[in-house]
C-alpha cells in the first residue's frame, strides 16, 4: 500500500516515519516534505503543493490513504476535494475545520454545546474592542480570528499591551496592521478583521489529541508542549519549542473529565450541526490548581511538536489505526504505547519566531544519516532543505530531537545529549523542556 502525507514539518516527518514501518506499507510519499523525509527509509518526497496536483498524483500512484498534517490545506478544503475525487483521506472537511480556522466559530460552538471555555466577546470595531478592554482590565487575551500559525494570540499582561494588540489586529490598512497580515501566511486577510477578546485563564496547559471517525473517538497518549520561546515559559509565543508524553498533569480523572466535558460534546455537537467531524482533533486545555479544565482552543490536526514524542511512543501499526479511522471502525482499535516517556526539544533558527534566517548549514548526529540512530532517539527534521550537498535551515523550527527514557527526566537528559551534538549558526534551543512534569506528584 502507498500512503501520502501532506506537509513539510516535524509532525509530518514523524507521521511518515511511523507509517513507513507499517506491515502492509510499501511506500510513504510526503508532499512536499523536508530534507529528513527525503532521507528516511521507505519515504520519498514529492514536490507538490496544489490540491489538483495532489489529487492527480494520488490517482496516478493508487495512493491507498492520504493523511493531512497542517491546518492550512484542511481550511482550504483538501478533504472535500479528495473525497469528491473518490480518494480516501483522513482529516476534517473545510466546514469542520472551522473549529480551528475561525476562533469566533469555535467560541460560539463551545457556547452552544456548553463546552467549558474562557468568557469572551468578538469585535470588528476597534473602538468597541478598546472600550471592552478598559472595562475588563488586564491580564486579558486578544486573538485574531483566522489562522496565524500560533502568532495570532497576545496574552496582554497590562492594558497598554492589550490596546496595542487590538491596533495590530484590527487596523488592517495601516502599516502596523499589515505586520500581522504577514504572519497570516496563506490566509485571506479578511479573516483578521475580527478579534476575539477573552478572559485570562490561569493554570497549566495540556494538549489532548484524539482521532475521530465521525462517531468513535480514540484518544492518543497525553502530551504537553512549551509555547514560549525562552526558558521558564517566558518570551514570545511560538508554534512550540518542545513537548513530552505522557503529561503527568492529565491524571485519569482529568482525562475522563476532558473526554466527557470537551471532546464528546464537541464530536456530538458537530454531528448534530450537520458537520460530522473526521480527523485528528486537538483540544488545547487549561487545567487550574483545583483540576477544573477549560478549552483554550481546538485544532483540527495533530500538534507540532507534540506528535514527535507521541509517535515515538506508539508501538501499534499507525497505518492500521488510520485505516480504521477512515472506515468508521476506530472502536475496534486499542493502540499500544511504549511504557517509557518521550521528550522532544526543538532547535529553531536565528530570529524565530520573527522572520527566521535560512540557509545555515546543519551538522551533527542524525542529520544526514537517519537510519543510524539509536533505538531510543529520533531526530525529526522540520524546516530543513538540501543545498549543494549540505543540509541547511529552511524556516523557523528546524529540528525536533526526540528521545525515550524511563521517566520524563531521563528522556529529557537523553534528548539534550543528542541535541548538544547538533550545530548550526544562530540555533535557539530551550534548556528546560519538560520541567513542569517534574513537579507533578504521581
Ligand atoms: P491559542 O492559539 O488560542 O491556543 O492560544 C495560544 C496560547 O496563548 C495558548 O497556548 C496559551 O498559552 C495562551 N492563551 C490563549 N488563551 C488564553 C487564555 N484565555 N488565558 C491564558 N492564556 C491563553
Ligand atoms: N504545539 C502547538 C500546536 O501544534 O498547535
Amino acid at each position: 500500500m502507498k500512503i501520502l502525507v501532506i506537509g513539510s514539518g516535524g509532525r509530518e516527518h514523524a507521521l511518515a516515519w511511523r507509517l513507513a514501518q507499517g506491515a502492509r506499507v510499501q511506500k510513504v510519499y510526503v508532499a512536499p516534505g523536508n530534507a529528513g523525509t527525503g532521507r528516511e527509509e521507505g519515504v520519498e518526497n514529492v514536490a507538490l503543493t496544489s490540491i489538483p496536483e495532489l489529487i492527480a498524483f494520488a490517482q496516478r500512484e493508487h495512493i491507498h490513504l492520504t493523511v493531512v498534517g497542517p491546518e492550512a490545506p484542511l481550511a482550504a478544503g483538501i478533504v472535500d476535494s479528495f473525497r469528491a475525487a473518490g480518494l480516501k483521506i483522513f482529516g476534517p472537511t473545510q466546514a469542520a475545520a472551522q473549529l480551528e480556522s475561525s476562533k469566533d466559530f469555535a467560541k460560539a460552538f463551545m457556547q452552544r454545546h456548553n463546552i467549558p471555555t474562557a468568557a469572551y466577546q468578538t469585535f470588528s470595531d476597534a473602538a468597541l474592542a478598546h472600550e471592552y478592554v478598559n472595562t475588563h482590565g488586564a491580564p486579558i487575551v486578544i486573538k485574531a480570528d483566522g489562522l496565524a500559525a500560533g502568532k495570532g494570540v497576545v496574552v496582554a499582561m497590562n492594558l497598554e499591551e492589550a490596546h496595542h494588540a487590538i491596533d495590530m489586529m484590527l487596523a488592517k490598512n495601516t502599516s502596523v496592521g499589515n505586520k500581522l497580515g504577514d504572519a497570516l501566511s496563506g490566509v485571506d486577510q479578511k479573516e483578521s478583521s475580527k478579534v476575539v477578546i477573552e478572559e485570562f485563564l490561569e493554570g497549566e496547559e495540556a494538549s489532548f489529541i484524539v482521532l475521530v471517525d465521525g462517531k468513535n473517538i480514540l484518544p492518543l497518549a497525553t502530551s504537553q508542549d512549551h509555547k514560549r520561546l525562552h526558558d521558564g515559559d517566558l518570551g514570545p509565543n511560538t508554534g512550540g519549542m518542545g513537548a513530552y508524553s505522557p503529561a503527568p498533569i492529565v491524571t485519569p480523572s482529568i482525562h475522563a473529565g476532558i473526554m466527557r466535558e470537551i471532546i464528546q460534546p464537541a464530536v456530538q455537537g458537530m454531528e448534530k450541526e450537520g458537520c460530522t467531524y473526521t480527523g485528528f482533533l486537538y483540544a488545547g486545555v487549561m487545567i487550574d490548581p483545583q483540576g477544573n479544565v477549560k478549552t483554550l482552543e481546538f485544532n483540527c490536526r495533530m500538534g507540532d511538536p507534540e506528535t514527535q514524542p507521541i509517535l515515538l511512543r506508539l508501538k501499534s501499526d499507525l497505518m492500521e489505526i488510520l485505516n480504521h479511522a477512515v472506515h468508521g471502525t476506530l472502536n475496534k482499535v486499542e493502540p499500544q504505547w511504549d511504557r517509557r516517556a518521550a521528550l522532544g526539544v526543538v532547535l529553531a533558527a536565528a530570529n524565530y519566531p520573527g522572520t527566521p534566517r535560512t540557509g545555515d548549514v546543519i551538522s551533527g548526529a542524525g542529520i544526514a544519516d537517519l537510519g543510524k540512530q539509536p533505538e531510543d532517539v529520533h531526530v525529526f527534521h522540520a524546516a530543513t532543505a538540501e543545498r549543494d550537498g549540505n543540509i541547511v535551515t529552511n524556516g523557523g523550527r528546524v529540528l525536533c530531537v526526540t528521545a525515550l527514557g524511563d521517566s520524563v527526566k531521563m528522556a529529557q537528559r537523553r534528548a539534550y545529549q543528542i541535541a548538544d551534538t547538533i550545530h548550526f549558526e544562530g540555533c535557539q534551543m530551550r534548556r528546560d523542556i519538560g520541567y513542569r512534569a517534574f513537579a507533578v506528584k504521581k
